[in-house]
């Protein structure tokens, strides 16, 4: 049987709500990556580009709200664009794994599922966005937005770091509610490449479960063994 050698590319997403530790997991992904030799590039969005870092100040500090989320999620898609034409596409050809915190699936739960965009727009803006380069794998962080809150407020005193209160992360209890089932509404249509994982537990045990999916879901990974 034949196996799909270690540098070829891979796309893999991280999504979810507010303050579910995405990034933190995102590091743990790298690092266990790295250490089986494996070149990977962390990205993000909205941004990840110069260009879609602009369009992320932009909508974050709220100045597109008044336009509506359709105007927001088109606004997303041409961030993603440049995003995706420049680095996930130039990296995944030079044979790279690219790990993005957030990418499509996030305009498809905050701008439609949660924003009531309706879903043709959606479908049409994400084809046209994504230019065929869909994530392989996507690990949906799935935390109760009480607890999320209640942790943001802790880290706030402990660092002294006020919380941070962008465009979204502005919104009340309720629409984050909507937003976390708009999420695992999308990993049950898509459950070969949506794996939803508890957030709300010990940093190190959920990244260890997320390097059993990733292994779980690239055979080539099989083979291979990092601490
Ligand atoms: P960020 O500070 O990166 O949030 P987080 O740490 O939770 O990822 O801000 C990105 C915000 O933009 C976040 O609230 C989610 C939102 N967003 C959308 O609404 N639609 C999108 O398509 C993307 C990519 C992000």
């Amino acid at each position: 049987m034949s196996q799909t050698p270690l540098n070829d590319s891979r796309f893999i997403t991280f999504e979810g709500g507010e303050g579910v530790g995405k990034s933190t997991q995102v590091k743990h992904l790298l690092n266990h990556l790295t250490q089986v030799g494996i070149d990977s590039v962390r990205t993000r969005e909205p941004g990840g580009t110069p260009k879609a870092e602009a369009i992320r100040s932009f909508i974050l500090r709220g100045h597109c709200e008044a336009w509506g989320a359709g105007a927001e999620a088109v606004l997303f898609a041409a961030a993603r664009l440049d995003h995706v034409t420049q680095l996930i596409a130039p990296s995944l050809n030079a044979g790279k794994w690219v790990i993005s915190d957030r990418f499509h699936d996030s305009t498809r739960a905050y701008q439609g599922l949660t924003g009531g965009v309706q879903t043709k727009l959606i479908d049409a803006i994400e084809e046209l966005a994504l230019d065929g380069y869909a994530p392989e794998l996507t690990i949906v962080m799935d935390m109760d937005p009480k607890i999320a809150f209640e942790r943001g407020e802790q880290r706030a005193t402990e660092t002294g770091i006020p919380v941070n209160s962008d465009r979204f992360e502005r919104e009340d209890l309720k629409w984050h509610q909507e937003l976390r089932e708009a999420f695992i509404s999308i990993a049950n249509d898509n459950p070969v490449r949506c794996h939803v994982v508890q957030a709300d537990g010990d940093e190190n045990e959920i990244a260890a479960q997320i390097w059993e999916i990733v292994q779980g879901q690239f055979s080539e990974l099989k083979s291979v063994s990092s601490k």
